[in-house]
């Protein structure tokens, strides 16, 4: 359904007002308006199997149940296998007869990234979706066991190298990258991408990060295109969950009347994965509606500082 130009009007105040938009208030509200798009289908993921990385927490848990109730086969991948296998186990009691699967690795670490596509490759012949979700906040610059920045490592590195790897068994599927609103308030640093020449700050650091992953969407859309594969990024507003109560403590002491809770902050990402037909590739995306990439000017890169940050993480991806 088209939505109304009021709808859209109400919709783009929200979401510039930010607060507004991106809590609680803005989610209902847009669920409210004409136009609202449309749940996927109940059953659709059936006899599909998702890909969700940092699984054990907050959104990648509430992800991996909106997947589930649709009917996917949901791969939970975890960095700490106890923990997961607590979650796994937790969501398997609410949902008998869920078909999740848990798999170890360490987004990090290209290594690792590599070893598990290899072995996940190995048994699933078919990936109708991945859903690239695991975040991270360093509270100090650290790097990764190849010495990238962590946030970009973890955001952007891992992630590329890892649908990449799975682009064999992905093949006309999708790929699904959670961003953050917070990328709004950086420009795309070409000049600096592991974070070395100012003084670092977690926030700054994860912003940018974040930015990087919405800008090279769309020249990774154009890449994996051949393969049928499409790629949406996503903000998921503000939701209250671990790693917004460890990292940003302060921020939630403020705002927790508002914040989404994980299934709120979880509902872009599946639908995203699930909703037929697959939304165009490259965009970005916030509440199932494509959104600007920028607000400011000073935010939007010009044609040489995309193409200096493609060149970057090429070469540190390996892509040929
Ligand atoms: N919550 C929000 O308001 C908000 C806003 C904007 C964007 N986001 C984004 O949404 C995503 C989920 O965030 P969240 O709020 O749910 O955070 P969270 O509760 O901290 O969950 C993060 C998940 O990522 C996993 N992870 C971190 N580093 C990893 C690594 N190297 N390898 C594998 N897994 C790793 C964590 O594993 P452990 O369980 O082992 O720690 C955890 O499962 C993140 O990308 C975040 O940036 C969240």
């Amino acid at each position: 359904m088209a939505r109304p130009l009021v709808a859209r009007a109400v919709d783009a105040a929200l979401d510039r007002s930010v607060v507004l938009g991106y809590t609680t208030i803005g989610l209902a509200v847009r669920r409210a308006l004409p136009g609202w798009p449309p749940d996927p289908r109940p059953g659709v993921l059936a006899g599909r199997q998702v890909l969700v990385t940092g699984a054990s927490s907050g959104l990648g848990t509430a992800t991996v149940e909106g997947l589930a109730d649709l009917g996917a086969t949901v791969h939970l991948l975890v960095r700490d296998e106890a923990k997961g296998a607590a979650v796994a186990g937790r969501i398997r009691a609410a949902r008998p007869g869920s078909e999740l699967r848990l798999w170890r690795c360490d987004v990090a670490d290209l290594d690792d990234v590599r070893r598990f596509a290899r072995a996940f490759a190995a048994e699933v012949a078919q990936l109708h979706a991945v859903v690239h979700n695991a975040g991270v906040m360093p509270p100090t610059r650290t790097e990764s066991p190849q010495g990238h920045e962590l946030s970009m490592a973890v955001h952007l590195v891992g992630p590329v190298v890892m649908t990449e790897a799975l682009r064999g068994v992905l093949a006309g599927g999708r790929v699904v990258l959670v961003s953050s609103g917070g990328m709004y308030a950086q420009r795309l640093r070409a000049d600096d991408p592991e974070l070395v020449r100012d003084d670092y700050s977690p926030t700054t650091a994860y912003a940018r990060s974040k930015r990087w992953q919405v800008e090279m969407a769309p020249l990774l859309a154009e890449r994996w295109a051949a393969d049928g594969i499409t790629v949406a990024t996503l903000h998921p507003g503000w939701a209250d969950t671990p790693g917004v109560q460890e990292s940003l403590p302060r921020f939630r002491t403020l705002t927790r009347p508002v914040l989404r809770d994980d299934r709120q902050g979880a509902d872009t990402s599946v639908w995203l994965a699930a909703v037929e037909p697959p939304p165009p590739t490259g965009r970005f995306w916030h509440d199932r509606v494509e959104r600007p990439t920028s607000l400011l000017p000073a935010t939007r890169p010009d044609r040489a500082t995309r193409d200096r940050a493609w060149a970057w993480l090429r070469q540190v991806t390996d892509l040929t």
